[in-house]
């Protein structure tokens, strides 16, 4: 008899095949088709089947979880809290002290509705302490919001920067005494992969009566991330923010798993249908019920339910067991990148010293981010992603020295034009499906591209916007995936089977 499957003992390997798209081939520059190497996780991980499987089973009852009576509303509505439920559990946050809401596509929407609700909730607290290591999701909306952001410098020097900095983080709180609403972390990096010490920044945060606000986007695909470490209620994280599409659900909400506290007392931030217990024409109250008092509207149940049935499987498999099997290919991409000539890879990574996921941010000597990642998809079929990844700040601060030695005068009229190629790197992120084979097929196109590189400048023409085209290959993207023509062989399939799906 076969292992039933929610003990299988390589359960891992087969989730590890188990996302959609594994087979997904290009044709390449050069005339060969191959496998797709998805080098570009950091941005968006790809779907996992067996959630998937999860949404499309539940469409056999798709109903609408604001109806209430019918069977397939109490499916949908079962079906959406048991989604609430994995978020809490993934992290291990106490129910009955935290709540879990679904909002926008990914992890921006949750974060702007934090910095709003923070600062209403204590306007007399109007700084936020916000890492120089942030996406712009985690900077922005505090920019708008809280009354003034004060950044928090990271350890080392660029390019080898490391975490946030403990030491001038506590003497920021105390600088600030009173005056701290919040500190604003991410837990890892999306440009280096750089994990930061969340519990200690919210035992300090705590210390001085201020709350901790963590992305973990970046995080809780890749390795535990528990609400406190040790147990211990002050190292407790108040607010966890996360996108689904970074968790093998694509289509899904973003996510905040939330210290009720936090959002107790005032009204909520958005109102509409399914957050009010009664309306009338001069008044309205709203629910006091979590998470419903968050989630005005219809809810994106198909997506949330899919993220609840990743953030489970993931948890069967254990986060513990997901976290060293990422390591262990990190560590062979960090040590054969640091081995080629030429590459700079940027944040410290001697792993031991600075803990990172898998995501790495590189530049090969010379040669400009948006020509690496040119040649390394159209002649390597390696897709990594190239830019400032929506942390400029960051970007600029671990690329400051080279700037430096491009020697431009700032002031000259085309010198953010000379710059941009320059202003950027190359990203290689990991997820769940990746295989020594797609470390290989970057490394073997790094070296291809050392070797060659003035031939394969010569085939490359740059746009006013720094990005790469060759001059003679193309393959637009609607002669690889047109909708209306999928459309076409749907209803041609269905015209086949006579309207039976
Ligand atoms: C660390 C981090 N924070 C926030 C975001 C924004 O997430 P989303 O675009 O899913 O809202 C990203 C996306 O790349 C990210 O990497």
């Amino acid at each position: 008899m076969s292992p039933c499957p929610l003990h299988h003992p390589r359960l891992f390997d087969l989730l590890r095949r188990n996302f959609l798209s594994l087979d997904t081939c290009y044709r390449l520059a050069d005339g060969r088709v191959t496998r797709r190497h998805y080098l570009d996780s950091a941005a968006s991980t790809l779907a996992l089947g067996c959630a998937r499987a999860v949404a499309d089973e539940l469409l056999q009852h798709y109903a609408n979880t604001h109806s209430t009576l019918h069977f397939s509303a109490r499916i949908a509505s079962r079906a959406y809290d048991w989604a609430h439920g994995q978020a809490l559990k993934f992290v291990r946050a106490d129910p009955d002290r935290y709540t879990a809401f679904f909002a926008g596509s990914g992890c921006t929407a949750p974060l702007n509705r934090l910095a709003r609700v923070l600062a209403a909730q204590r306007p007399e607290r109007s700084v936020a302490l916000v890492s120089l290591m942030e996406h712009h999701a985690n900077d922005l909306p505090h920019r708008k919001h809280a009354g003034r952001v004060v950044p928090i410098p990271l350890t080392g020097a660029a390019p080898a920067l490391g975490t946030v900095d403990l030491t001038v983080l506590e003497r920021l709180l105390e600088q600030h005494r009173g005056r701290v609403n919040y500190v604003a972390v991410s837990a890892a990096s999306n440009v280096t992969g750089i994990i930061n010490p969340v519990h200690d920044i919210a035992a300090l945060a705590h210390a001085h009566g201020a709350w901790v606000v963590v992305d973990a986007s970046q995080h809780l695909a890749h390795a535990p991330l528990p609400i406190s470490d040790t147990g211990a209620l002050e190292r407790e994280l108040d607010a966890v923010a996360f996108s689904g599409h970074k968790l093998y659900a694509p289509g899904s909400p973003g996510g905040a798993i939330v210290r009720r506290t936090l959002l107790e007392g005032g009204e909520p931030d958005e109102v509409g249908g399914g957050m009010v217990e009664e309306v009338h024409p001069s008044d309205y109250r709203v629910t006091a019920r979590f998470p419903d008092r968050e989630e005005a509207g219809t809810p994106n149940l198909l997506g949330a339910v899919q993220l609840g049935a990743a953030l489970n499987a993931l948890q069967r498999v254990g986060m513990e067991r997901i976290h060293a099997a990422e390591q262990t290919l990190l560590r062979r991409l960090l040590a054969e990148l640091a081995s080629v000539p030429g590459a700079r890879i940027y944040g410290g990574f001697d792993l031991e010293r600075t803990p990172r996921l898998g995501t790495v941010a590189f530049n090969l000597d010379g040669l400009e981010h948006g020509l690496v990642a040119a040649v390394l998809n159209d002649y390597h079929n390696v897709a990594v992603r190239n830019g400032c990844f929506c942390a400029h700040p960051y970007v600029r601060e671990l690329l400051k020295p080279e700037l430096w030695e491009l020697d431009l005068d700032p002031d000259a009229g085309d010198a953010a034009a000379m710059l941009k190629p320059w202003q950027g790197m190359v990203r290689a992120s990991l997820g769940l499906y990746t295989v020594d084979e797609d470390i290989d097929a970057l490394l073997a196109g790094i070296r291809d591209l050392l070797a060659r590189s003035d031939d394969y400048r010569a085939l490359y023409v740059i746009d006013a916007d720094g990005d790469f085209h060759h001059r003679t290959f193309h393959a637009p993207a609607e002669t690889l995936f047109d909708p209306e023509m999928a459309l076409d062989r749907a209803l041609a399939r269905l015209s086949a089977t006579g309207g039976v799906l």
